[in-house]
This record gives structure tokens, sequence and C-alpha cells, in this order.
């Protein structure tokens, strides 16, 4: 079993009832873990989804080992076939299957280059670590899905809904700098499998991947998409169009507390790191109706239950979900 992306989910659910239990009693399974090795990947800053693995994983009794790819590894190389006479030492075809003989299940972060849209849209490192481990790989953020973020930010939503079918609204608000699609598409995907009156609203020009907004609601007024919301999720994204570009830098889309009047007191949500009075204002993200931080806890819950099912599946084959390698 791998957990790469939101469609290995196959309860939404039941794996948010499952994690809660977790959450209760993270200790309870000390002892799944015993003599396995979590092996985490990075190729990219991290601060929560590093620390709250890594807790997951020692809560389940297992040994973790980390990798910053950025400066300690050799530069891989991806294309097959390639005459490797330049930057590259090492092909991820060796690179993966020798991993895998050191750990029982490879975390991988990799986010998008944000310049080929084709190639991020491949999804280069995650898939060669796929194909070429011999392990279960975990998605630590790629370069277009985040799951264990979306997972976390489900278990949030339940602890802190207060009717069946909240108002999600997911908002683009400006940044400086040019960030990845992907926590927006992983949390899209995982709205659509929950009951929720959901809204996307984010400037023209800054449409997300078609195949992953199909059917979705957009709303390009962000404070007619406010009206009565029970949850606002701020997030920014570069454009997906004009490919990896800041073309709108419109300081009006950052969430403000007068904006958060129009909402049915919304809980204020964001995946952080949060760029304070840019993305957000002091007085939002300070105020009791932000929850980022339970957000950025239950990231431990989400990575818990993910590695508790991978480990379970081989400790017992009976219990594998069948799904193919993503
Ligand atoms: N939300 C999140 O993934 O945080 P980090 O980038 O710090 O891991």
């Amino acid at each position: 079993m791998n957990y790469t992306t939101i469609q290995n989910i196959d309860s939404l659910s039941k794996w948010v009832k499952q994690a809660l239990k977790i959450k209760k009693k993270p200790l309870k399974n000390k002892k799944l873990g015993k003599d396995k090795t979590l092996g985490m990947l990075f190729f990219n800053s991290s601060l929560r989804t590093r620390l709250s693995t890594q807790k997951a994983a020692l809560n389940l009794g297992m040994n973790v080992m980390v990798m910053n790819f950025t400066n300690e590894g050799w530069t891989l190389e991806f294309e097959d076939g390639a005459i490797m006479n330049s930057g590259a030492s090492e092909h991820i075809k060796e690179a993966a299957e020798v991993v895998s003989q050191y750990c029982d299940i490879i975390a991988v972060r990799a986010f998008a280059g944000l310049i080929d849209k084709e190639k991020d849209n491949a999804e280069t490192v995650l898939s060669g670590f796929i194909k070429h481990a011999t392990v279960p790989i975990i998605n630590m953020e790629s370069a277009t899905a985040h799951p264990l973020q979306a997972l976390a930010d489900a278990i949030t939503m339940a602890e802190y809904k207060t009717k069946h079918k909240p108002k999600v609204v997911l908002s683009w608000a400006p940044h400086p700098k040019a960030l990845p699609q992907a926590v927006a598409n992983s949390f899209l995907e995982m709205m659509q499998l929950q009951d929720a009156d959901f809204i996307l609203t984010h400037p023209q020009g800054y449409e997300l991947n078609p195949d992953i907004t199909k059917g979705v609601t957009v709303e390009y007024d962000q404070n007619k998409a406010f009206e009565n919301a029970d949850f606002i999720y701020a997030k920014n994204w570069s454009s997906y169009k004009d490919y990896g570009q800041v073309t709108n830098s419109d300081t009006s889309w950052t969430i403000t507390a007068e904006k958060m009047k129009r909402t049915n007191n919304a809980k204020f949500m964001h995946c952080l790191p949060v760029r304070r009075n840019v993305i957000v204002t002091d007085e939002v993200l300070d105020s009791e109706n932000s929850i980022v931080i339970e957000q950025a806890n239950n990231r431990t819950f989400a990575a818990q239950l993910v590695l508790q099912k991978i480990l379970k599946t081989k400790l017992d084959p009976k219990k594998a979900t069948k799904k193919s390698k993503k």
C-alpha cells in the first residue's frame, strides 16, 4: 500500500474516525512498528511534515532515518536512458532500490519546480520512487499533491464542524513568491469526498488544474464566497495557466477580520507556514476562530494513521488493500 494521493483513501469518514481514535491514545500501538524503519527523504524544506511524521513513527515504535537530499544526497537523474555525463551522479533506479534495502517505508517530499508544467504533472521524483523502490511510499508533498495535509485538514474539520454539511471556502490569498498548487489540489480532492457546500474563490487567471476542479463551484467575488461560510481555508498558489507565475498580488484578497464578519463565525484554516499580514492579518490568525495550530497538531495523527495502515498491511497481507501502484 502506498499513500501518495487522496485517491488512496477508501473511505474518508472511516479514516477520520480512525485518526481521531489514534489521537485519543497515540501510544496504543507502540509495538506495531518495532524493528521497522521509516526513511524520510527531503528535496525541500519542512517543519510540520518532518516533525509530525517523525513523531507519528516514534508513537508506533518505529526507527526513523531522515535525509536532506538538497545538500546531503547525490544529485539524482530521473530520465530513463540518460547519458549521465553532466550534473547528476546517481540514477533514481539505483537510489530508490538502495534506500529500500535500509527502510521498510519511504516518505518523500519533492515540490513542483514550477517551470515545466508537464514535468511537474508527471511527478518525476515521486513517480521515480514509486516505480523503483521495493517498499511502500508516502507522499510528504509532491509537485501536485499534499495528501497528508489534506487528511489532517479533514480530521480538523470533523472536530470543529457544527453541522453535517458545512459551507467550506478555499480562498486564494496573495503571496510574494510563486508557490505550488499541491495543497489546494489535495484539499479540493478531499472536499469532494465529503458532504459540504464547497466553494473555491480566487482571482481570474488563478484557475487550478481543470481535471481537479471539475464540478467545483468557483466564485471570483471573494466577499460573496465568504457569505455564511463555516470554514475559511486560505492558501496561495501560483498561476496554473501562466504556469508558476505570480500574475496577481492584489492585497484586497488578504483575509481580514472585516471579511471574516461576512461568515457564519467561520473557523480560519491554513496549512502553515503562513505569511502574516500578507495571506491573513494578525487579527484573524490570533483570533479564537483560528484553528491552524490544531491543524498542525493533527498532522501527527494523519501520518500515524497512514503509517499504521501500511504497517498492518505489511504485517498481515490479508489486511492489504489491493491497490495498484500509482
Ligand atoms: N504544511 C506543511 O506541509 O508544513 P511544512 O512545509 O513545514 O512541512
